[in-house]
């Protein structure tokens, strides 16, 4: 995607055999690249969300274990960096993913051959997350042509979070099929919930969108209800970050709510899910999926620009009152409408995920 008209990944290679990230956390006012030197730069990129989304936290961890490896490739080295890097989120399973991925390959090969097998695993990792990415861009940009067939005009997109380019290495997951419908020429349009408390729909989605040139409309949380109510919601189409065998989806804090608006207006509630989203070990999501508690502090505090031009972060809440910030909720398998993966629209069910993505995966 680009950005200013230039072309970009969200995770890069330097000359000089370092990885380079966008810091997500600058944006939307302020576009900088940061290096990352070494294992801990990537853990703390990762746990501080400078890099975030379920993809390209995965990759970011590979990337990691990488960087570890061009140091120490012992087998002590290899297991601390894991474990450290596992740890740094712990509900998107697509860190554990490409983690694991990359310590079962490591540890089955001499120390001294770790190091330019880690680099080429990771950037393996990223290169197929921008391939699984573009086929759920067709998949999905064939539901959005549908439905503009039958509607005869704009077709309206709502999205919850940032399931952008910016939340894997390119296209995204739930904006894919966004990107891919609007370069065809089919006319639609953009709700963006603005995703309290880190703002990762208003400043995040609605930057790259904006970056595009898609039309778009930033909404508070909780406007979903209300425009589904009243015709102006054609789908909901949003990611995840873990999805269990029984088609349970983990996402963004809030998502849960969208699902329930539409399923009670009769709006089809689409889930873009690349297959490492998919986590085979667990059957239900409520009382399996680990769900982060990120810090008070992101409910307390707002951080944007004024109006004189300089960046500052404000309180919003009492001083004496304490907040809750649990980061991702779960959307029960009967309130989705479909999985769209790189295999095709899934429905979200144990028996239609098994035979189309975990028996096709073997
Ligand atoms: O806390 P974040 O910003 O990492 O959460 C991101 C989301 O919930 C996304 O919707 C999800 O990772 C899907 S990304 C393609």
């Amino acid at each position: 995607m680009k950005v200013n008209g230039t072309p970009y990944r969200t995770i890069f290679e330097t000359y000089d055999g370092a990885v380079e990230i966008i810091d997500q956390t600058r944006l939307p006012h302020e576009f900088v690249t940061l290096r990352l030197e070494n294992m801990r730069d990537a853990e703390r990129a990762i746990r501080e969300m400078q890099v975030r989304g379920a993809p390209l936290i995965g990759v970011t961890g590979a990337y990691g274990v990488a960087l570890s490896m061009r140091h120490h490739a012992s087998d002590a080295a290899l297991k601390a960096s894991c474990d450290l890097l596992v740890k740094a989120r712990p509900t998107a399973v697509n860190l554990k993913w490409a983690v694991e991925r990359m310590r079962t390959l490591l540890s089955s090969m001499p120390e001294k051959e770790r190091a330019d097998a880690a680099w080429r695993e990771a950037e393996r990792i990223a290169d197929d997350d921008v391939r699984i990415n573009e086929s759920i861009a067709q998949h999905g940009q064939k539901i959005i042509e549908d439905m503009h067939t039958r509607k005869g005009s704009a077709v309206n997109i709502l999205t919850h979070c940032n399931a952008g380019w910016l939340a894997t290495v390119d296209w995204g997951t739930a904006l894919a099929p966004v990107y891919a419908a609007f370069d065809a020429g089919i006319p639609l349009h953009v709700w963006v919930d603005e995703t309290r408390p880190r703002n990762q729909g208003a400043s995040l989605t609605a930057w790259e969108l904006a970056q595009h040139g898609v039309p778009h409309t930033v909404v508070v949380d909780n406007a979903g209800g209300h425009l589904m109510q009243n015709g102006h919601v054609d789908m909901v189409i949003v990611g995840a970050d873990r999805v269990t065998a029984t088609g349970d989806v983990c996402n963004k804090i809030g998502t849960y709510l969208k699902a329930l608006a539409a399923a009670d207006n009769g709006v089809p509630f689409f889930v873009a899910m690349p297959s490492p989203t998919l986590d085979v070990t667990m059957q239900d999501g409520v009382s399996e999926i680990p769900i982060e508690e990120r810090n008070e502090d992101e409910v307390n505090y707002m951080s944007g620009l004024c109006d004189d031009g300089v960046i500052r972060r404000m309180r919003i809440t009492p001083l004496k009152s304490s907040a809750a910030n649990p980061a991702f909720d779960v959307t029960p398998a009967r309130l989705v409408t479909g999985l769209i993966t790189e295999q095709g629209l899934v429905a979200a069910d144990a028996a239609a995920i098994r035979e189309h993505i975990i028996l096709e995966r073997r």
